[in-house]
């Protein structure tokens, strides 16, 4: 067979031919070339990329910082990948996944970096179904409660209200705050394997219904521990009736050894129960339950948590849907 040795594309025909934006930068952060896709993407046209810093051409948030890939790369890295936003002079980019490779000239020195900018728009779109999934699940599972036992239902509605406005207190970001409210939102999941009767009963409990209450967490945790959730929840729920000073139940966990989570859930849940109408006791005011957890601040209960659940109710910004005994709404 007669094959005609075909004409090598050159390195500019190449580069057009990716779908993903390129853009080749020497050691000095000069912007050597940039292919068809990359104007895509940014808007800027190749004459006016080519010569100019790459700071300048598209900033990002690790532009001149110990984590810039360029730097990365001089200091010894290999191939750099990370997520992130590229800034571009015209318009802001989709998210996209940035990978920086070495390149070496013939002499084996470091040329610069070729960095390639892949669309990661489907994959935060399959996040997010996934995060709308999980929510769809959690909600699922409170709705079963619910079904069971209003109050529970209703007590952990609140209990997530509280979390919410305590974790702002804290600065919790969006992901962190998701984390705890889907937590706090079936805290007492476990709580369907324990009778009815022991759960609304008025008198004093024995002992074996006690145990029975108290294994709640431990009944939490099993359906959940298998889960692979973005966030501690299991965990979470498992600890919410730790107490600081290893008085609780069920592993007698002290201090910093129980998550920070479980410590917010904890001083919510009691707040919520305190101030809760029950069928064997009236309800309590907001100065009586903040009184009982002030009372123990520091002791059984994570001392800046306390603290954070006090602003919060002082503020009056949660709407727990409850009247307040002192006339106050919260
Ligand atoms: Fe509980």
């Amino acid at each position: 067979m007669n094959l005609t040795p075909c004409k090598p594309p050159d390195i500019c025909q190449i580069l057009d031919a990716m779908p993903d934006a390129v853009a080749v930068i020497d050691t000095d952060f000069n912007v050597r070339q940039v292919n068809a896709a990359f104007t895509v993407l940014s808007g800027i046209e190749k004459h006016e990329a080519t010569g100019k810093k790459c700071y300048d051409v598209f900033p990002g948030h690790v532009c001149n910082t110990p984590e810039c890939p360029l730097t990365r790369i001089k200091n010894g890295e290999g191939p750099v990948r990370y997520e992130g936003d590229k800034h571009y002079a015209r318009r802001r980019s989709s998210p996209g996944i940035i990978t920086a490779s070495p390149y070496f000239n013939e002499d084996g020195v470091l040329g610069g970096i070729i960095e390639v900018v892949s669309d990661a728009g489907p994959l935060y779109e399959s996040r997010e179904r996934f995060r709308k999934a999980m929510g769809g699940v959690i909600q699922a599972m409170s709705l079963t409660i619910e079904k069971r036992d209003t109050y529970t239902a209703c007590h952990q509605r609140r209990v997530t209200k509280l979390c919410r406005a305590i974790a702002r207190e804290f600065g919790f970001s969006w992901e962190q705050t998701q984390g705890l409210r889907m937590a706090a939102a079936i805290h007492d999941l476990g709580k369907i394997l324990v009778p009815a009767a022991i759960l609304n009963k008025s008198g004093d409990l024995s002992e074996h219904e006690l145990a029975i209450i108290r294994a709640h967490p431990q009944a939490a945790y099993d359906i959940l521990k298998d889960i692979d959730f973005p966030w501690p929840l299991a965990q979470a729920i498992y600890q919410h009736h730790e107490r600081m000073n290893g008085s609780g139940y069920p592993r007698g966990l002290q201090g910093d050894a129980i998550l920070f989570e479980a410590r917010i859930i904890a001083v919510a849940d009691v707040f919520d129960a305190i101030t809760c109408f029950r069928s064997y006791r009236p309800a309590v005011g907001f100065d009586a339950a903040m009184e009982e957890l002030m009372k123990n601040r520091g002791v059984l209960y994570d001392a800046d948590v306390v603290d954070a659940c006090d602003r919060v109710i002082r503020s009056g910004t949660v709407n727990f849907g409850i009247p307040e005994k002192n006339g106050r709404k919260a």
